[in-house]
């Protein structure tokens, strides 16, 4: 199973210049995903400092740059609006599905932005639920999955929007918009995606915003039934939009 999103995060950073020796720092990282993606593009020379409110998961990035034996990643705890002075300045600023979770989202990227060198490089990859779900043929299943986790995120406050508001914010923030992309993650009946795994990992939020009863979820057999849906339609779904967006602060 290809990770769709992780492929389109490689892209993104590559191409809007991510590269050997800079110094990056990753918002919201949590476990990293990001932050070692970007690890591989600066290579030995650069320095990924990723930053998350939440201690749980930088635990775990923290063992895994142990155990890859990078000595040029850090994990601090703090919140992205009150980033401590000692981290300095970096050559660019990073983030995934983290800015939908900001009360005022350009207010956040123009107090980060301080922490970016002039010239500096600001990089972030948002979800946007306007377009989809999408399919021609009705996939009942499917809807309500994405009602499920979509319906839960949203409820907890996040902007499900942030993919189309991705531009204005980064200019509300002062800084100069260089690329905005969109790409969709397609299902077939042939291709198989890790819907059933983000709900399982989803469930206690779920229930907890009583968007789905867990005998209605069944998460045993959710990847099952939902194979089984897009084949017996013979259709193709389109689940997610990802937006990316890249921007510079003016030298
Ligand atoms: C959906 S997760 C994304 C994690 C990671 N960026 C990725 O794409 O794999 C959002 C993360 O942002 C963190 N977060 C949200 N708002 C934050 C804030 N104001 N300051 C620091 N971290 C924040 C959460 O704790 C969570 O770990």
């Amino acid at each position: 199973m290809t990770d769709v999103v992780g492929d389109m995060t490689n892209r993104l950073l590559a191409d809007a210049g991510i590269g050997a020796g800079m110094r990056v720092l990753d918002v919201g990282c949590g476990p990293g995903d990001v932050s070692f993606r970007v690890a591989k593009l600066v290579g030995e020379q650069g320095q990924v400092v990723g930053v998350d409110r939440d201690a749980r998961p930088l635990a775990a990035a923290r063992d895994r740059a142990r155990e890859l034996g990078l000595s040029n990643m850090t994990f601090a705890e703090g919140d992205l609006g009150a980033l401590a002075p000692e981290h300095g300045l970096f050559d660019a600023i990073v983030g995934r599905r983290v800015l939908m979770y900001q009360a005022d989202a350009a207010a956040a990227v123009k107090s980060l932005s301080r922490a970016l060198r002039p010239g500096g490089l600001v990089v972030f990859q948002e979800h946007d639920t306007t377009m989809v779900p999408a399919s021609v043929k009705p996939l009942p299943l499917h809807e309500r999955t994405h009602q499920w986790t979509w319906g839960t995120v949203e409820r907890e406050g996040a902007d499900i929007h942030m993919g189309f508001h991705l531009a204005s914010v980064l200019e509300q923030a002062g800084l100069t918009v260089v690329s905005v992309r969109a790409e969709a993650v397609v299902q077939t009946p042939q291709t198989r995606y890790r819907t059933a795994a983000i709900v399982r990992a989803m469930l206690p939020r779920i229930l907890q915003q009583g968007v789905a009863t867990e005998a209605e979820i069944d998460v045993d057999t959710l990847e099952e039934r939902l194979v089984e849906e897009r084949t017996q339609a013979n259709a193709t779904y389109i689940s997610d939009m990802v937006f990316g967006a890249w921007a510079r602060k003016p030298a």
